[in-house]
């Protein structure tokens, strides 16, 4: 197998947790893979284009991470070789946290506190109602759904947006063009944890924020290429959204020329919301390997027809 990041301390933690695992395991870090015959493993992020179809019997292509945008975009992908992602328990906690903090942030106007704060001003704002507080998920998969079913736990009326229908305890579901509409008009926070594929690519356009209640605030966590960036700057600019909280974004790291960098209702977030951990995502990889070397189907299996 290989692994291939440009962050050598990814390689460095996975190498390390895959070894522990198992010892024989025989990993070589990309680019030096010769032979490459022997490749029948390929971990990868964002591989360069072309290049997983170099390897006559790779058997299987590991995201290291959630998303497999950044395999799935080369159009050059070897046919008929399975694409795995991880679902790694301790990334999900972490992103619920994120959302948590982020919503709980605004919702308890704490912006407006720590500027009152600055000025040693003395405030008083009216409580907010947590049960008229109307939050809607882009994205009701792992990230989605565990997020989802903890503010619902918190009190929160919450719905998610989803391709197939769920049935969650306490939680509305929508579906399709019509299920999205009905979403968006009723989102007081709007939360985006969607994979980025053809369908959802600029999806918080604005169109879709127009028909967010005046006042919404937006959380995006999916990816940068879900937002148009000039649309939401200018619904946050018309006071018609008022906040964002921005985890990912088109160009990372993101410019220092940016103006979300300096917007007042934007909260620049440096793609920090969740990480994989290698101790957490190594022994479903290990299992992957075990199964594809026994000819058995791989867990985590990516839909590349959906996408995701
Ligand atoms: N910011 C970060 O650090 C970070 C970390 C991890 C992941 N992410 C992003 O979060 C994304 C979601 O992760 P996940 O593990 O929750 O993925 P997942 O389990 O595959 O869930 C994806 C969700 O999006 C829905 N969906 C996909 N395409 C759709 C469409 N066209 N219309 C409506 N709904 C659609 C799916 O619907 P169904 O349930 O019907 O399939 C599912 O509910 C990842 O792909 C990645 O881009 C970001």
């Amino acid at each position: 197998m290989f692994i291939k990041s440009d962050d050598h301390e990814t390689v460095r933690e996975w190498i390390s947790e895959l070894s522990v695992l198992q010892t024989d395991l025989e990993i070589r870090v990309w680019p030096n893979v010769d032979p490459i015959e022997d490749i029948d493993f390929a971990l990868v992020w964002d591989p360069r284009l072309g290049d997983l179809a170099r390897y006559p019997n790779l058997k299987c292509i590991g995201s290291l991470g959630a998303g497999v945008d950044h395999i799935l975009k080369d159009p050059g992908l070897p046919e008929g070789v399975p694409i795995v992602r991880l679902v790694d328990q301790q990334l999900i906690r972490a992103m619920s946290e994120f959302v948590l903090l982020h919503v709980l942030r605004y919702h308890r106007q704490q912006p407006q506190f720590e500027a009152a704060q600055r000025e040693s001003r003395w405030i008083t704002l009216p409580p907010p109602n947590t049960g008229e507080t109307r939050l809607g998920f882009l994205g009701l998969g792992e990230l989605g759904r565990d997020a989802a079913i903890k503010f619902r736990a918190l009190g929160f009326d919450v719905a998610g947006w989803s391709r197939r229908l769920k049935q969650i305890d306490g939680i509305s579901s929508y579906s399709g063009q019509d299920g999205l509409a009905a979403l968006l008009e009723r989102s007081h926070y709007l939360i985006c944890l969607l994979p980025l594929t053809a369908e959802t690519r600029g999806i918080i356009n604005r169109r879709n924020l127009a028909l967010l209640p005046t006042g919404a605030f937006v959380i995006n966590c999916g990816r940068g290429g879900h937002v148009v960036d000039e649309d939401l700057l200018s619904a946050l600019d018309s006071g018609h959204v008022a906040g964002a909280t921005l985890d990912v974004f088109h160009v990372e790291p993101l410019s220092s020329s940016h103006p979300y960098w300096r917007h007042p209702r934007v909260t620049v977030i440096p793609h920090a919301s969740s990480l994989t951990s290698a101790r957490s995502g190594a022994p479903q990889m290990i299992e992957n390997i075990r199964r594809v070397r026994a000819g058995e189907a791989p867990m985590n299996q990516v839909n590349r027809q959906a996408g995701y």
